[in-house]
């Protein structure tokens, strides 16, 4: 027999799944619903809890329920991965390139990038602001600016790390181009060519490319697709082996989805601190979570410096820009120095807009609304190949970010299907180029969100799926 508050909960998913209430909106508050069905405050407010405990509904303080951004579809995700026990060198990194930036023809479905398509991004608010921009500051905007970069772009910066609990001032955040960019300093400074870094596995293979350059190794630590990266399998590298350094994206990571639970976050410094091995932590992601609270990060926990925090603009506002930055704690005057030589300064102009369009609140304004428009993409894209693929695949179902890791049936070979989508316009990127000798994840696939979703978009999943049940076919036969 069910209690009252358990139909009272099974109407509002009626109401959820009917699309009377759609992700994001906001629900009847506690006092409307026990007038509207007829039942107490308290009954109204167990079905609420009740919907909260189940992920369908997240409330928001002051303001009420909301229908959450995502719900999980009933698909087996992907088990912790086991990669080689020994450290390597990365190669075939010039595969990557010729399969993902080839990939540029508009009338493809390009399922292979890890950019977002321009739909996703705040293209009229980012002109506004430059022309703006361009009339208040004139010819500085054209002229370079300090070395560590822009003083009121860290500052905005700095006021958002606050928030997250980190309180290194402006002048301890250097401004780099881009993400990769900010990893490059953060290895050069801590690591040698030669070193051994430790990895998550599968990795992005932009952060592969960037160990290939600075001529260190690489060691992969199983992962697993939510929790992250397993200390314990780290600490067992760290006595066996000489890593120099550790490397890893925080929250939501690319392919992966993982986002590392607090406790474990502050157990991976732990862990680091105790053997004096820095942290590189890539946090492109952390501000695409589809919930409203934006996951912690691993330099907070940080006391001794160690953690270099590294982040960008990419995701969010403009691939293009190419603005990001580095908090590289003990390692400042290394990284300015670094900088200096390489860089010397960023972008004058491209620095401005961001800054200006971070103070005058149209950052936030922009992220409360792409975070549901994710969420949304990536819901639908797990119930397409949920129902499009063929029993055996599975999945990871991450809650933020864009990108989906996806696990074919044993034995599909990726790069073949790779190599048939991309003679029907589809591209997609193949397990392999996610680690560091491309020989692992041959079964894999990343499919990236980030592309406005359409019957196209949707037809390709279809064909995807067929595909690969012909390449099952073609193994039975
Ligand atoms: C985890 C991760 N780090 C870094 C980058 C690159 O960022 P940026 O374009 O700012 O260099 C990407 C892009 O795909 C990424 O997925």
């Amino acid at each position: 027999m069910k209690y009252l508050y358990e139909t009272v909960a099974d109407n509002i998913v009626a109401h959820i799944e009917q699309g009377v209430y759609r992700q994001g909106d906001r629900l009847p508050g506690v006092r409307s619903l026990s007038q509207q069905m007829n039942i107490s405050v308290s009954t109204a407010l167990e079905a609420y809890r009740l919907l909260e405990d189940q992920g369908r509904i997240q409330a928001r303080a002051r303001s009420g329920y909301y229908v959450s951004a995502y719900h999980r579809q009933a698909i087996a995700e992907p088990d912790i991965s086991d990669p080689p026990a020994t450290p390597s060198r990365v190669t075939g990194q010039s595969l990557t390139r010729q399969i993902l930036w080839a990939a540029k023809n508009p009338g493809q479905v390009n399922l292979g990038a890890s950019m977002p398509d321009a739909d996703f991004l705040p293209i009229r608010p980012l002109q506004q602001t430059t022309n703006k921009v361009i009339r208040l500051f004139g010819k500085h905007s054209f002229d370079t600016d300090e070395l560590l970069g822009n003083q009121e772009l860290r500052r905005q910066i700095a006021k958002r790390m606050v928030e997250l609990n980190c309180t290194d001032g402006p002048d301890d955040i250097i401004i780099t181009q881009g993400a990769r960019d900010a990893v490059r300093l953060a290895l050069m400074a801590t690591c040698e060519p030669g070193d051994v870094i430790a990895i998550e596995s599968p990795t992005f293979y932009g952060l592969l490319q960037v160990i290939e350059s600075c001529g260190m190794e690489t060691l992969e630590i199983p992962t697993h697709p939510r929790a992250g990266i397993s200390l314990e399998a780290l600490q067992l590298a760290l006595e066996q082996w000489p890593i120099k350094a550790c490397l890893v994206i925080s929250n939501f990571n690319n392919p992966l989805g993982s986002c590392m639970p607090d406790e474990r976050k502050k157990a991976l410094v732990t862990l680091l601190e105790k053997h004096e091995i820095p942290l590189i932590e890539d946090d492109v992601y952390g501000d695409l979570c589809f919930d409203s609270k934006r996951p912690s990060v691993i330099k907070s926990w940080s006391q001794q410096g160690e953690v270099l925090y590294c982040s960008s603009f990419a995701k969010t506002l403009s691939p293009g820009l190419r603005i990001g930055w580095l908090m590289p704690g003990r390692y400042k005057e290394k990284v300015e120095n670094l900088k200096y030589m390489l860089h010397q300064a960023t972008p004058t102009l491209n620095q401005l807009i961001i800054a200006h369009f971070l103070e005058h609140g149209g950052y936030d304004r922009y992220l409360r609304q792409v975070r549901q428009q994710y969420a949304r993409s990536v819901a639908r894209t797990v119930k397409a190949v949920s129902l499009f693929f063929p029993d055996g695949t599975r999945m990871t179902q991450p809650e933020g970010g864009f990108a989906l890791w996806v696990e074919l049936p044993e034995g599909i070979d990726a790069m073949e299907l790779h190599r048939r989508a991309s003679l029907e316009g589809i591209i997609i990127a193949p397990g392999p180029l996610f680690s560091t000798t491309q020989k692992k994840y041959s079964n894999f696939i990343r499919l990236s969100c980030a592309v406005p979703w359409s019957d196209k978009v949707e037809r390709a999943l279809k064909k995807l799926g067929d595909m690969v049940r012909d390449l099952i076919m073609e193994r039975v036969v």
